[in-house]
C-alpha cells in the first residue's frame, strides 16, 4: 500500500515539475506606455535626422513610428475610455503624412513645421487621456551620443 500511494505520489510531483517546465507565458503583449516610449524614441531622432537632412534616416524613423501606432491602435483601440485608435487615424496619421511628404521633397521648411505640428498631435492626444502632464517637444538635445545623425558624404 505505501509502495504504490509513494508511487502515485512521485508520479504527481513528475507531472507536475513537466508541467511547469513546458508551461509557456502568455504572449507577450506591450504596455500602451511602453509602444508611446517608442515613439518618443522615433520623434527624437526624427528630429535630428530632419535637422541634419539625412532623409533616409528620417524616412526610416517616420516608418518605425507609424508601426507604433499602429500597435497602440490594434492593442489599444481604447484606453481609459479615450478612442486612442480613433485619435490615430484623425490626428497623427494626417500628421505623420504631412511629414513623410516633407521628408520626401526633401523641404526642410516644410519638415519644421510638420514636426511641430507632428509633435502638437502627440500632446493633444495626452491632453484628451487625462494625460497633459506627459508633454512633448521638439528635443533640443541628443542623449544618443552613440549614433551618428548626419547623412553618409
Ligand atoms: C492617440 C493618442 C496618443 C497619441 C497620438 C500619442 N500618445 Fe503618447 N500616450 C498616450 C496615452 C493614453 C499615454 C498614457 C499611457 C498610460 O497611461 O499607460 C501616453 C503616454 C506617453 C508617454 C509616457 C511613456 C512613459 O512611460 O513615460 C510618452 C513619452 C508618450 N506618450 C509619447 C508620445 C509621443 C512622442 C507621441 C507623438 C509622436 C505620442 N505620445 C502620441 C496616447 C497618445
Amino acid at each position: 500500500m505505501r509502495l504504490i500511494l509513494g508511487l502515485v505520489l512521485s508520479c504527481l510531483a513528475l507531472g507536475a515539475a513537466r508541467a511547469a517546465d513546458s508551461a509557456t507565458p502568455a504572449p507577450y503583449s506591450p504596455d500602451l506606455a511602453d509602444i508611446m516610449a517608442g515613439s518618443q524614441l522615433r520623434q527624437l531622432k526624427l528630429s535630428f535626422a530632419g535637422a541634419q537632412k539625412n532623409w533616409p534616416l528620417a524616412e526610416f524613423e517616420i516608418g518605425q513610428m507609424r508601426k507604433n501606432f499602429a500597435d497602440a491602435a490594434q492593442y489599444y483601440p481604447e484606453f481609459d475610455k479615450v478612442p486612442v485608435a480613433k485619435l490615430i487615424k484623425e490626428i497623427s496619421e494626417p500628421a505623420l503624412d504631412e511629414i513623410a511628404a516633407s521628408v520626401k521633397a526633401k523641404d526642410e521648411a516644410g519638415f519644421k513645421k510638420s514636426f511641430a505640428r507632428l509633435t502638437e498631435a502627440c500632446n493633444s492626444c495626452h491632453q484628451a487621456a487625462g494625460k497633459g502632464f506627459i508633454k512633448i517637444r521638439v528635443p533640443t538635445l541628443s542623449p544618443f551620443s552613440n549614433q551618428v545623425f548626419a547623412p553618409e558624404r
